[in-house]
């Protein structure tokens, strides 16, 4: 299939596009430089130019804490650039992947969230991307939303990296133990896209690496440095001792739609490479 690929030069872009490449697809993968998704002529031009029988948007404002402050440009990007790649696509005839996240949810449930439990956003991030989701559903008549969580991957600023950059520099680390989710490597999510797109299974949909009832940062930090095999005092301390711009959900694990692996066996995956 003919798929093009917005936001590339991101995190999840990166691995998205050789994965895709194997698969025998001709991707065309554009940054932001090649093109800027609020720009809805810029838009509208290149899927005439290049007619990709699937779009696959990559390209987010994803800083959860400066999006408070910034609040004009993530919902410029998050929201309003969605909204010019969901009308361009069925324009087009096109489809269009939207990659969506957890941070949708409020963290109340206490068990995972499924597809069509009720969203309710607690931060300003998280509302630019469900208003991203909307225009979405309200505009395209094939798509899919994919939301994922906790993402980390060999070509971005991640809680992975931070950690054992963390642990390099310090003598003890805090870590938050009471904000429970899934983490996520962009190659498995990269695969499970892939897969999903020779379905036709179109709707909204949830993948992470965990299959389970989630874990908690504090969980993940340890697992870390344990393959790492760093050994690192991790204290766990509580939310509100880092007192963020952004509150978090509590609990924001995703009750999946697509098969995953064990976050466990992602993570060795991705430290032994
Ligand atoms: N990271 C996570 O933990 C996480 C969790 C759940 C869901 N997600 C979602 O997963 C997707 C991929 O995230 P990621 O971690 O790969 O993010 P990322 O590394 O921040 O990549 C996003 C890319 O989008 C580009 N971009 C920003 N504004 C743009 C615009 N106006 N036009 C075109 N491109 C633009 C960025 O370019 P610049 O670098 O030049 O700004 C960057 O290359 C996003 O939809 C995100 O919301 C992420």
């Amino acid at each position: 299939m003919r798929i093009m690929v917005t936001g590339a030069k991101g995190m999840l872009g990166q691995d998205l596009v050789p994965i895709l490449r194997d698969q025998g697809h001709d991707v065309i993968p554009l940054g932001r430089q090649e093109l800027d998704i609020t720009d809805r002529k810029a838009v509208f031009e290149a899927i005439e130019h290049f007619h990709p029988q699937i779009v696959i948007n990559c390209a987010a404002y994803t800083n959860v804490d400066q999006a408070e402050v910034e609040r004009d440009l993530a919902y410029a990007i998050n929201a309003l650039g969605v909204q010019n790649l969901a009308l361009a696509c069925e324009d087009k005839k096109c489809e269009l992947v939207q990659i969506s996240t957890d941070y949708v949810f409020d963290g109340t449930k206490k068990t995972p969230y499924r597809p069509l439990d009720p969203p309710n956003p607690i931060n300003w991030y998280g509302y630019t991307k469900l208003a991203g989701e909307k225009f979405v559903e309200w505009h395209c008549s094939r798509f899919y939303i994919v939301r994922t969580s906790w993402l980390y991957g060999k070509y971005g600023k991640n809680f992975v990296t931070t950690i054992l950059k963390l642990a390099r520099e310090k003598e003890c680390l805090e870590v938050v133990d009471d904000q429970i989710g899934s983490p996520t490597h962009t190659k498995s999510l990269s695969r499970a896209i892939a897969d999903l797109i020779q379905t036709g299974w179109y709707g909204i949909h949830h993948y992470t690496d965990d299959a389970g009832n989630g874990i908690s940062w504090y969980e993940f930090a340890q697992a870390i440095l344990q393959l790492a095999e760093i050994s690192k005092k991790v204290e766990p301390i509580k939310t509100l001792q880092l007192s963020r711009p952004a509150p978090r959900p509590s609990y924001s694990t995703l009750f999946l739609t697509m098969p995953a692996p064990l976050w466990q066996e992602e993570l060795a995956k991705f430290m032994k490479a």
